[in-house]
This record gives structure tokens, sequence and C-alpha cells, in this order.
């Protein structure tokens, strides 16, 4: 059960991090306006899509997305307004994959309370996620760039073949390392991509900054998921408020659990694929213990730290900015969460 408690952690730990980090302060009024816009934009004649997309809204989340939108952009040199519309698109496009994604993975617990989908059933989450998909898209016409049009239309399709691509995945003991960074590249990376080459595009940057701060955000997201799937085995429920150990619920092999695999005595392999071929949490503690004692964790958390290394160097080819600087800190900021 989501305790108040949880809650309460987890807004502050947003309040935390809105006060100490470079990333949220050099775009403070950036940063407010997309949070009135987004409330501005879930209106709908029919009143549960606002009831239920401002469930999830309204319990925050980390907002990194929006952000990597706003600071590309003013990294660029962005003067306009757009930025705010285009950050705003971009959240909800991430609301409405969680909808789907706690559906997919019969998660319970997202951002310290119960997911949509445990609290009004699988339908009205797939549902209202179309919603805001679909909310999304009308945004983006209102936008009116062709450029950004075709970045955002190709990463939400790449991303729905990622989903698709580790569904086929579930279950399977023998996915290696490159079927795993494949899955990821698609289903993460590619939004982290698009809201940092949307926004380099929005602004007008030159050719070769459009493409340093697209690959900033790939790396960025692969760092990002990478971190995402060691909490799931070593965070705590109550900083991430989502629960831990729903990957090995599901049958997912994550980067831990292949390298946990690689590293483990036959008793121990053996061990590990008869928790992924049958799923469930019954083993976690133990499959944990040897994911961790066998360096899969490790492994996991140095592959994340030479994506953000290669995140930062792409940064070189943009002018220095205190929203470059900023861009440097999100990234190491994704490689020492808890949450
Ligand atoms: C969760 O993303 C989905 C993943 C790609 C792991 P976040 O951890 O950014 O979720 P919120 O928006 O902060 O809740
Ligand atoms: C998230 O992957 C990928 C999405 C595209 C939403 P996860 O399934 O690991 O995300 P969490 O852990 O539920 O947030
Ligand atoms: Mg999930
Ligand atoms: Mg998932
Ligand atoms: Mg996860």
């Amino acid at each position: 059960m989501p305790t108040i408690q949880a809650l309460v952690t987890l807004l502050r730990a947003i309040a935390v991090i809105e006060m100490k980090h470079p990333f949220y302060t050099v775009v403070e009024s950036d940063f407010s306006a997309v949070n009135q816009f987004i409330i501005e934009n879930l209106n709908s004649h029919v009143p549960l899509v606002e009831e239920i997309s401002s469930y999830l809204i309204d319990a925050g989340g980390k907002r990194l997305r929006p952000l990597l939108v706003l600071l590309t952009a003013r990294a660029c040199g962005y003067k306009g307004q757009q930025h705010i519309n285009l950050a705003t698109i971009i959240e909800f496009l991430h609301t409405a994959m969680l909808m789907h994604d706690d559906v997919v993975d019969a998660s319970d617990l997202r951002r310290g309370k119960k997911t949509v989908n445990a609290t009004w059933g699988n339908p009205a989450s797939v549902l209202v996620g179309d919603f805001l998909h679909s909310r999304a898209f009308e945004m983006m016409v209102e936008i009116g760039d062709m450029g950004v049009m075709a970045i955002l239309s190709h990463a939400t399709n790449t991303i729905a073949e990622g989903e698709i691509q580790q569904l086929t995945n579930i279950r399977n003991p023998d996915i290696t390392e490159n079927d795993y960074i494949q899955v990821i590249t698609r289903k993460t990376a590619m939004l982290f991509q698009a809201a940092s080459h949307t926004g380099a595009v929005l602004a007008s940057a030159t050719a070769i900054q459009q493409e340093s701060s697209k690959q900033y955000g790939l790396h960025l997201g692969l760092a990002f998921q990478l971190v995402d799937d060691v909490l799931d085995y070593k965070g705590s429920t109550e900083d991430l408020g989502k629960n831990v150990g729903d990957d090995l619920a599901e049958g997912k092999v994550t980067l831990p659990l292949i390298i946990a695999m690689r590293n483990s005595d036959s008793q121990s392999v053996n061990f590990i694929r008869q928790a992924i071929l049958k799923g469930g949490v019954e083993n976690l503690g133990e499959i944990a213990d040897i994911v961790n004692n066998t360096g899969g964790l490790q492994y996991t958390m140095d592959l994340a730290e030479r994506e953000i290394d290669k995140a930062i160097e792409c940064l070189t080819h943009l002018t220095d900015s205190e929203f470059k600087n900023a861009m440097t800190s999100l990234a190491n900021f994704s490689v020492n969460r808890s949450f």
C-alpha cells in the first residue's frame, strides 16, 4: 500500500532537487510556465479524463524531459516562448507512456501513489494514456514546425517498437547485452534524445549543435534507464515512489541480471534462469544478492557512468552558458540519483 509518508518523501525529494540543482534554477520561470501550461492543457469534455490525468500529473515526478527541452533550447540561444509548449508536449508523451507501461508491467505504485491502473483499472489507464498522447500531437500541430513533428512522431513510433521488442524478450533467459541495449535505446533513450534534439531544432541551432544536442540526450537516456534498472534491484520503494523488484516479477531480463548470469557458477545460473522463466518476486531477495555479489549492479553502473561521460563530451559543441553547465549537472544527477 502506498503510504502518505511515501508521498511526502517524494514531494520533499522533488523540493530538494528543485532548490539545489542548477538544472531547475536556471530555468525556474520557464519551468513554472510549463507546470502552468500542463494544467491548462488537460481540459476535456469528459470529466474522467481530467480526473485521471490530473491524478498522475499532480503527483509530480522529476520532470526531467521537459527540463531537457528548456535547457537545450536556452543553451542553443532560443529567445521565443514555444519551448514551453514543446516541454509540455514531451511531458504529456512521457505520462501517456507511464500509463501504458504500468498496465503492461502490472505495476501498482507510481510517484508514491497507487497507479492509475490499480485505481481505475487497465482500460481507463490505456485510454487516458491515448488521450494524453493524442493531445500532445494536437499541441504539436499548433507549434507548426515540421522538423519538430518529424522527430517526435518518429520517437513515439520507435518507443512503441522498443516496448514491443521488450515484450517479446520477456521470460527469455538467453537475452544478450546487445538485445538489452537495443530495447533501452528505443524505449527510453529515444524520448530523452527527442527532447534535446527538438529543443535545439526549435532554437534553429547550427547543424553540429543540433546533432550534439541529440547525442547528448541519447547518452543521457541510456544512462538513465541503466540506473533505473539498477534501482529496481537495490533502490528503496519509498525513495523511488514505485515498487522495486517489478522487473524480475514480470520476468524482464535487464543488464544486472545478464551480467549476474555471465559471472555466476552453474548452480546460480540455473537458479536465475528458473526465476526468469517463472517470474514473480518469490526469490527476489536471493537473486538481488547474487546480482550484487557477482558485479551485475557495478557493471551496469560503470556503463551508465561511461554513457554520462559521452553525454558531457557532446556538450563541448555548445557555447558556454549557465544552461550548458546545468546540462552537465543534470547528467551527473542522472547517475547519482536514488529516485
Ligand atoms: C520513469 O521515468 C520511466 C523510465 C524511463 C525509467 P522517470 O523516473 O523520469 O519518471 P518520473 O516522471 O520522474 O515519475
Ligand atoms: C520505462 O521502463 C520505459 C517507458 C517507456 C515507460 P520501466 O518499465 O523500467 O519504467 P518504470 O520502472 O516502470 O518507471
Ligand atoms: Mg514499468
Ligand atoms: Mg516497462
Ligand atoms: Mg524500471
